[in-house]
């Protein structure tokens, strides 16, 4: 068909232009997005001739033209380009504009810049709607290259740079594929509790939560304030008692009025109040409440010792074996005192558990939400993963394409072992002795990733001995269904099993690795009525967002990081 046969009237053609070439103003302020202009696949000169309004923080800027005008780099955090602006002196004092931290919002119009400029468009102001002034001399984020250990010290300010703001699209962008893939999968978000008063992972590693150390320090201040009465004090009050009640007495056998014995009456029992009021207070002692020597948790905030939790699972496991698919994403943590670069006390965790699904299954899904998150960020945040390689790690989008496209190697635990086993006879050094049986450390499971296979690798089967109670028990009864997702760069990213689901094994290996019945008998419950073969496994958020930036340590992915010494804002 000849093309003049489709195209449509004029009228339509102009509706048609006018919609790829309007930049909207923002939904819920009245600025359009820096994204909305630089984002576009020409840069955003196909915009040229509009006026908008545009808000941001300066990046840069300079007086030109003996200043008679100013250049400035805004970015208001929705992409990582900026949006080059050009103010006249007429229209603010141009020193203040320029200082890098400073707020402005203006009103301009866009422009074609001349020929040999890097920029496809530019702002040129007509107004300076505001100004959020910065003294250079006091702002701790200057211009100047900071490092990240810096810019820790200064976490309610860090996001105003160009890495960190990288790094929360990234990680809003892996969220956000979280989601995708799970829903896409038909699992339920399931929220799990932050406060629980079961442990996981049998580490005892948990965070303990109470409110009996800030009762006992307010009540240390009261009865500082406000002695508890003495005995003498105590004493003076029976007596007043008693006195009231002899008059009561009296009037009673005097056959006095009905109004005189009722008003009597009353003030005994005013008395006997204050009595019992003061011989309360007598008892409030200072300190931690105890009972037998041992702090009486019945007095606790919920009549028992309460924690926050480590991990989600065994909550999201009464979900799973009632709507079959589910994933809770939270914050976890861990009282570890790992001064690692991959290790947080506050990280977050997804925790997907899949029912009538094996170890397999497992290793499937773990593999599949990997690869997704991957292609995600290659699809949607390249902009982002571009500004990682060319200032933290060159390697990193490659390593998005390997792992979105490569299977990942599978081996058993026995087999890993084997080929350290190897790598000590052929010479390789490690500081932890490799033998079977042995947890692998960081530094076993970095070599099979980066030096042998150069690629994610599972290991699955672990010996029994090193792996919490609630995986499956293989039948050789040594090792049971667990695997490990290990990944360049990080080491271990995913830690996962089938669940033991026969009732009389995870009795018994609860008892085995000596933890109490009665705190899971709940989840024994699951094993007794109507249990299913399910698994799970759980991936450490922060790790796959070192895994997709190549930032090397695990304080700079998150935003506000907790760590041994360490918990600002
Ligand atoms: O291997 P973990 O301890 O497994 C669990 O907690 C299971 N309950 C998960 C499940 O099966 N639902 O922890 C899972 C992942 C680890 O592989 C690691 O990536 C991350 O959580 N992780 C940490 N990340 C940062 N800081 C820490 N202190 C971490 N501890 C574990
Ligand atoms: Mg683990």
């Amino acid at each position: 068909m000849a093309e003049t046969d489709q195209a449509p009237p004029p009228s339509d053609q102009l509706a048609a232009l006018n919609l790829t070439d309007t930049v909207e103003k923002h939904a819920f302020s009245d600025r359009v997005l820096i994204r909305s202009i630089v984002g576009r696949p020409d840069g955003g000169a196909g915009l040229a001739g509009q006026r908008v309004r545009a808000g941001g923080w300066v990046k840069t800027g300079r007086e030109q033209g003996k200043g008679t005008f100013a250049f400035l780099e805004l970015n208001d955090g929705s992409s990582p380009a900026n949006l080059q602006v050009i103010v006249d002196a007429g229209l603010a004092v141009l020193s203040k504009l320029v200082a890098t931290g400073t707020c402005v919002v203006v009103d301009g119009i866009l422009k074609v810049p001349p020929e040999g400029t890097r920029q496809k468009i530019e702002l040129r102001v007509e107004k300076v709607v505001s100004l959020g002034e910065v003294d250079p001399a006091k702002y701790p984020i200057p211009k100047t290259k900071l490092t990240l250990e810096f810019l820790r010290d200064h976490l309610h300010l860090r996001a105003r740079t160009n890495t960190i703001a990288a790094i929360a699209r990234i990680r809003n962008a892996l969220a956000f594929a979280t989601h995708s893939f799970f829903q896409e999968h038909n699992f339920l978000y399931v929220h799990t509790p932050i406060l629980t008063t079961s442990d996981c992972e049998g580490a005892g590693e948990m965070f303990q939560v109470t409110t009996l150390i800030s009762e006992s320090e307010k009540l240390e201040k009261e009865l500082i304030k406000n002695p508890p009465p003495s005995e003498v004090d105590i004493e003076a009050a029976r007596q007043v008692v008693s006195e009231r009640g002899e008059a009561v007495k009296q009037l009673k056998a005097a056959k006095a009025s009905k109004s005189e014995i009722t008003a009597s009456v009353a003030e005994l029992n005013k008395a006997k109040e204050n009595l019992s009021k003061l011989e309360e207070r007598s008892k409030l002692k200072p300190g931690i409440p105890k009972k037998d020597g041992k702090i009486d948790y019945t007095q606790d905030f919920f009549a028992r010792q309460a924690f926050l939790t480590v991990s989600g699972q065994l909550q999201v496991e009464t979900y799973a074996c009632a709507v079959s698919n589910v994933y809770t994403f939270g914050p976890t943590f861990r009282a570890e005192h790992s001064h690692t670069s991959r290790h947080l006390a506050e990280f977050w965790m997804v925790e997907p558990e899949i029912a009538f699904a094996d170890l397999q299954d497992d290793m499937n899904c773990a593999e599949a939400y990997v690869k997704y998150m991957c292609n995600w960020l290659l699809d949607k945040c390249l902009d982002d993963m571009q500004f990682m390689a060319k200032s933290y790690d060159k390697g990193c989008i490659d390593r998005l394409r390997m792992v979105a496209s490569i299977p990942f190697v599978r081996i058993s635990y026995t087999e890993a072992v084997e080929l350290l086993e190897e790598a000590v006879k052929g010479g390789k050094k490690f500081e932890n002795e490799v033998k079977w049986g042995i947890d692998l450390a960081s530094e076993h499971e970095r070599y099979l990733t980066e030096v042998k296979f150069q690629k994610p690798v599972i290991v699955y089967n672990y010996p029994k001995g090193i792996k919490a109670f609630y995986m499956r028990l293989n039948d050789d009864l040594k090792t049971v269904a667990a695997m490990d997702v290990l990944v360049p760069k990080v080491g271990e990213l995913i830690g996962g099993s089938q669940r033991e689901e026969r009732y009389e094994v995870i009795r018994e290996r609860i008892l085995e690795v000596g933890l109490p019945l009665e705190p899971y008998e709940w989840y024994l419950d699951l094993r007794r009525y109507g249990t299913v073969k399910h698994c799970g496994f759980g991936l450490g958020f922060e790790r796959m967002v070192l895994f997709a930036t190549g930032i090397e340590n695990i304080r700079d992915v998150i935003p506000f990081p907790r760590y041994p010494g360490r918990a600002d804002l």
